[in-house]
């Protein structure tokens, strides 16, 4: 029985979409599959991020069936600049999926990073140091790319999904119902993948008692510009100030995507472009500061910075994935990874659990997930306190952090273990 109820209109969802059109951000005609109705699926995904577009892929290669919801547009959802750097398991992962095609015609192949501090540049040769390299190509693009796949397999998707609830997670029939044109849907489902990011509503129907949390929130965030100029370097730099952190990184050979430290109490409307431009001029070394381009700003945004862990990853007949579950401060570009390691997991289970009725690597799911990502918030916390100015560091903490970069730069013991963590660890079995 389908009940149906008043949905307020969502008149600045509506304007944000038709915004991201004029900006070039096309997708597919996104139909809402599911409005107002119950559907009975295998896997019923929350949220059409990369994680959950991705789990929805693979799981349909597997001949699994799975619905998403997500409470955006498609277009809005395409409209969030984040991550870009992919690790080598991730580009697998895609390939795996099918949508690696434009990965590999357009992406950029990277062998290394720069490390700038006292006014110099100093490579990391990844493919020297660990045989690997990382792939620049951006989250907007894997997740249109996904979003097309989708369209092209006929799989329900259901974009601006409201008020959305998970019920009867602890049995095994669970149901997932939303808001969407005026009516109320439903889901019924064997399992639930929340994948709907660090705000969404998966974790939150977990009960607390069951769950531990681990946090850090740092003192700064990252003041973030996209602009159609080309990068200062075929690779990235990352630099440490003391005026503190930048961040030289790009989308395409055209496009530039950089980001200076700003402390929090920063407002995106009190740094006109110049403003931008000058700030991150000054905390790079002389040839990455004379190769800098600059020209208008695509999009501008201020990320707080935070280390976040919730465990376990599953409740019953719910498993989260991605942001959902954690959150890395951006210096390690490990963010997508882990969200792609996760589904890679989950992937493996669910295919397991309707294959051969097993339930070994379900009921593994969890703790093999945090092994590695773990190991990301790790590495992610060092390179954060390796790179960026505290406002509490004293004179002892400055000398200790320039004692670590030379470390790193003079001792190839050093440089490797950077590299090897960068490149992304391997995936247990
Ligand atoms: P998300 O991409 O957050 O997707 C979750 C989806 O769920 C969203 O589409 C959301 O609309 C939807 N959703 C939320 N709540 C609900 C609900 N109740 N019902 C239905 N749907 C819901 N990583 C990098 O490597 N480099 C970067 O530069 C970078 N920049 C970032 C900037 C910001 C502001 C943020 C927040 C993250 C950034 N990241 C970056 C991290 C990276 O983008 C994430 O790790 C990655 O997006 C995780 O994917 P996900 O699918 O788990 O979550
Ligand atoms: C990016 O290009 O957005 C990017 C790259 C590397 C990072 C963080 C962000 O460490
Ligand atoms: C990430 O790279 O994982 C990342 C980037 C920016 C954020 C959060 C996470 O704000």
């Amino acid at each position: 029985m389908v009940d149906s109820m008043p949905i307020p209109a969502g008149r600045k969802a509506r304007r944000r979409a038709v915004a991201n059109r004029r900006a070039g951000y096309t997708v597919p005609d996104q139909k809402n599959e599911g409005g107002g109705r119950t559907m009975r699926v295998q896997v019923a995904i929350v949220g059409a991020g990369p994680a959950g577009l991705l789990l929805g892929q693979l799981l349909a290669k597997a001949g699994i069936d799975a619905a998403i919801l997500e409470q955006r547009t498609a277009d809005y959802v395409l409209g969030r600049i984040r991550a870009g750097v992919l690790e080598q398991t991730t580009v697998e992962l895609l390939e795996e999926a099918g949508v690696a095609t434009r990965l590999h015609r357009e992406g950029l192949v990277h062998d290394g990073i720069h490390l700038c501090f006292d006014g110099t540049r100093h490579r990391i040769d990844f493919r020297e140091l660990v045989g690997k390299t990382v792939t620049v190509y951006g989250q907007t693009e894997i997740t249109r790319d996904l979003m097309h796949a989708r369209v092209a397999i006929g799989a329900p998707t259901v974009y601006e999904a409201e008020q959305v609830s998970l019920h009867d997670l602890d049995s095994a029939s669970p149901r997932v119902r939303y808001a969407s044109g005026g009516n109320v849907g439903q889901i019924e489902c064997d399992f639930v993948a929340g994948c709907d990011g660090f705000h969404g509503v998966s974790r939150q129907s977990i009960p607390s008692s069951m769950l531990r949390v681990f946090e850090r929130v740092y003192p700064f965030g990252w003041l973030g510009v996209l602009s159609d100029t080309p990068p200062v370097a075929p690779e990235l730099v990352y630099a440490n100030h003391p005026r503190g952190f930048a961040l030289c990184s790009m989308r395409s050979t055209t496009r530039s995507r950089h980001y200076v430290q700003v402390p929090l109490s920063e407002r995106v409307e009190d740094w006109p472009d110049d403003r931008f431009w000058d700030e991150l001029r000054s905390r790079v070394d002389s040839d990455s500061a004379s190769a800098l381009v600059t020209g208008p700003s695509i999009e501008k945004s201020i990320a707080p910075l935070r280390s976040f862990v919730a465990e376990p990853m599953r409740y019953g007949r719910l498993f989260l994935a991605g942001d959902a579950a954690h959150i890395v401060p951006p210096t390690g570009a490990k963010g997508l990874n882990l969200a792609a390691s996760d589904v890679h997991y989950l992937t493996r289970a669910l295919v397991r659990h309707y294959r051969q009725n097993d339930d070994a690597l379900l009921n593994g799911y969890s703790a093999r997930c945090l092994r590695r990502i773990w190991r990301a918030e790790r590495f992610s916390w060092w390179m954060t306190s390796l790179l960026h100015r505290f406002p509490d560091t004293d004179a002892f903490g400055a000398r200790i952090q320039q004692a670590d970069l030379d470390y790193l730069v003079g001792s190839r013991a050093a440089a490797a273990s950077l590299a090897e963590n960068y490149v992304g660890l391997p995936f247990e079995d």
